[in-house]
């Protein structure tokens, strides 16, 4: 049994993840939330050293198969040893990318199939889903534009990051889970606004 609150932050390359957790995170903390910052792939040790090969840009002969188990490993050390936990001593999880990252990447984009991969990531975190998910839904060429780093994902091609944010609508569309879809070119204070007034009535069950 978790009591605390699990949101998970997903979209492309510069949507606004990163800008978005640390808002959330001092607006969560001054209203006297218990906040858990963290991202993936990474978030523990063992999953920041997997991250490492995985964004590796001087690894070029990856297969995607490699990709999905790694980002499959690091989740599940991830979800073990930092998620659960936190979850349990009551605190609000922000994560910056989660499963649907992967479905959306590999299952999608690089075409190993969404089932298949999302099972893959269901089974390494034993079901640990997010409790609401926050999906910035960016436009390939506003996601270029604000791309900043070199990383093995962000120098793939215009076209495997339009398959990404195609994926991902689909993915929101298809949700049966509790979610929100906010239009990522709006100003930053304005998504964050977007998102509180989403989260705000899970919040006041807390
Ligand atoms: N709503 C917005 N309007 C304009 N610029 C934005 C907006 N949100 C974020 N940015 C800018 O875009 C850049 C990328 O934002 P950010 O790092 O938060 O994206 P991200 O989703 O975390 O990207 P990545 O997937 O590469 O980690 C930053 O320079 C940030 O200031
Ligand atoms: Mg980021």
């Amino acid at each position: 049994m978790t009591t605390g609150l699990f949101i998970a932050l997903e979209g492309g390359e510069g949507a606004g993840k990163s800008t978005q957790t640390e808002r959330l995170r001092l607006h969560l903390e001054s209203l006297g939330f218990e906040v858990v910052v963290t991202r993936e792939p990474g978030g523990t040790p063992t999953a920041e050293k997997i991250r490492n090969i995985l964004l590796d840009p001087s690894i070029h002969d990856m297969p995607d198969e490699t990709e999905a188990l790694l980002f499959a490993a690091s989740r599940a050390d991830h979800a073990e040893n930092k998620i659960r936990p936190a979850l349990a001593r009551g605190a609000v999880v922000l994560c910056d990318r989660y499963i649907d990252s992967s479905v959306a990447y590999q299952g999608a984009a690089r075409g190993l199939g969404i089932d298949r991969v999302r099972a893959l990531s269901e089974w390494a975190t034993r079901e640990l889903h997010p409790d609401f998910t926050i999906y910035l839904d960016v436009p390939a060429d506003a996601s270029a534009e604000r791309m900043e780093g070199t990383d093995r994902m962000e120098i793939q091609s215009a076209d495997f990051h339009i398959r990404v944010q195609q994926a991902f609508r689909d993915i929101a569309a298809a949700s049966t889970r509790p979610h929100i879809v906010v239009d990522a070119t709006l100003s930053i204070e304005q998504v964050t606004s977007e998102i509180l007034a989403a989260l705000t009535p899970l919040l006041e069950k807390q």
